[in-house]
């Protein structure tokens, strides 16, 4: 266990531009000798306008599209448009849509120039984990604020027939700029904006609800500030026609601040919360945030010992409890974090996403084949753990 904050190296090479009517801004952004392959989701982009901004913006440049990369992104799609780069000698990727079209065009990036079979550069389990050398370079225009993947070098991808959800991370795949018009969440539906009020929330509380390290004043203010806000916003953010500005803003740069590395230099991290509900959204397709907060309050549940000097720093600092034992605190702050969740629509168990108990067997089994048997921030959630959380949440 680490006492303070240990040596780190920070450095994010994503030049973030944001504000209102910014997409015109690709147009220098972008050197006029590249070939663009613009990347896109389900066709949302197209339905409200964002695509038709993104070509007059491209008009004096060479460019191509590749549609239908879908929510959770496959491996198989993914080679698709990998195959089509190679075809036709594309060298830049434009990605216009949500964290999956973000997180494919990533591993698009990446397969485009990788020597070997694509599969390998992910592990446990699915490849043998080799070392990205290079990748092509990427753009993103962020439609969905949620994932961080517009600012980090991170990406996950679904394998359709292995039923798996598995991530790979390289400094080569982040994003070279990235576009954040608050303007363009206005379209979205208020499952989404839940969604991704909800994940930059698990975001922030995996890189900050662990143990006490010194030297890491900045990291726990920081993540506690980005918390309050969300907990501040959420309620109206969820309101989907009310297209506030100040608020959409506040929203799109927390989402982003709360997965761009900042929180996690040099302190302890937990992803456990992660690393369950991936596998949920492989067996059943759940949308990622919602296995998360199905999860979140049994793991603070079952992990309250190991995480209990931080839950108490947690209640004080970012619920404002200051009333009672160390124990009451606790209990309070995990209650008002369930109440936060289920206020904004969101299930806080797995029955609400269709798990039931004889499903856990098989996703223990997943946890196993996919290396996660030694997990969060000590190391110490075994796979007995991990079944003792996916108990408490049914
Ligand atoms: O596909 P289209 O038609 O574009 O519709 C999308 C999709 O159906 C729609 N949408 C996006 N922007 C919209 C919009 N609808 C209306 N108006 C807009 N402005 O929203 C739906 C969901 O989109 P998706 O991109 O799937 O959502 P999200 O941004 O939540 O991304 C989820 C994916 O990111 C991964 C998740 O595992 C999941 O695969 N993650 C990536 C991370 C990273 N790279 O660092 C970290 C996260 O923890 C997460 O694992
Ligand atoms: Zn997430």
């Amino acid at each position: 266990m680490q006492k303070e904050v240990k040596n780190f190296e920070f450095h994010n090479p994503t030049k973030i531009v944001f504000g209102k009517d910014q997409i015109q801004s690709i147009s220098n952004l972008i050197p006029k000798d590249k070939k663009i392959l613009i990347t896109y989701g389900g066709g949302s982009v197209q339905r409200f306008g964002t695509l038709d901004r993104v070509r007059k913006a491209l008009a004096d440049h060479t460019f191509g599209e590749f549609g239908g990369i879908e929510a959770n992104p496959t491996f198989e799609t993914c080679m698709r448009a990998v195959e089509l780069i190679k075809n036709e000698q594309f060298d830049f990727i434009l990605a216009v849509g949500g964290g999956s079209v973000i997180d494919g065009s990533k591993f698009i990036a990446a397969a485009a120039e990788f020597t070997g079979d694509p599969i390998n550069i992910f592990a446990k389990g699915i490849g043998s984990g080799e070392a990205i050398k290079s990748a092509l370079p990427l753009g993103t225009i962020l439609t969905l604020p949620a994932t961080g993947s517009e600012m980090n070098s991170g990406a996950v991808i679904t394998f359709k027939e292995k039923k798996a959800k598995v991530g790979f991370g390289s400094p080569f795949v982040y994003p070279l700029f990235s576009i954040l018009e608050p303007e363009l969440t206005y379209t979205l539906p208020k499952r989404q904006l839940a969604n991704g009020i909800t994940d930059s929330f698990v975001h922030i509380i995996e890189q900050y609800l662990t143990y006490p390290v010194g030297g890491a004043r900045v990291q726990d203010g920081f993540a506690e500030s980005l918390l309050r806000t969300l907990i501040d916003i959420g309620p109206e953010v969820v309101k989907e026609d009310n297209h506030d500005y100040s608020i959409r803003a506040d929203f799109m740069w927390t989402a982003t601040l709360a997965l761009n590395r900042l929180l996690s230099t040099g302190v302890p991290g937990d992803w456990s919360t992660h690393a369950l509900g991936h596998e949920i959204t492989a067996l059943n397709h759940t949308d990622h945030a919602r296995t998360l907060s199905a999860i979140l309050p049994a793991v603070m549940m079952v992990r309250r010992e190991q995480k209990f000097d931080k839950l108490v720093q947690y209640a004080e600092n970012v619920w404002g409890i200051t009333d009672g034992s160390t124990e009451v605190k606790v209990d309070t702050a995990i209650l008002k974090t369930a109440a936060f969740l289920k206020s904004l629509d969101m299930p806080v168990t797995l029955k609400e996403i269709d798990v039931k108990s004889d499903d856990i067997d098989y996703l223990i089994e997943q946890l196993d084949i996919h290396g996660n048997t030694q997990i969060s921030e000590r190391g110490d959630q075994t796979l007995a753990v991990s079944r003792a959380i996916y108990e408490k949440a049914l």
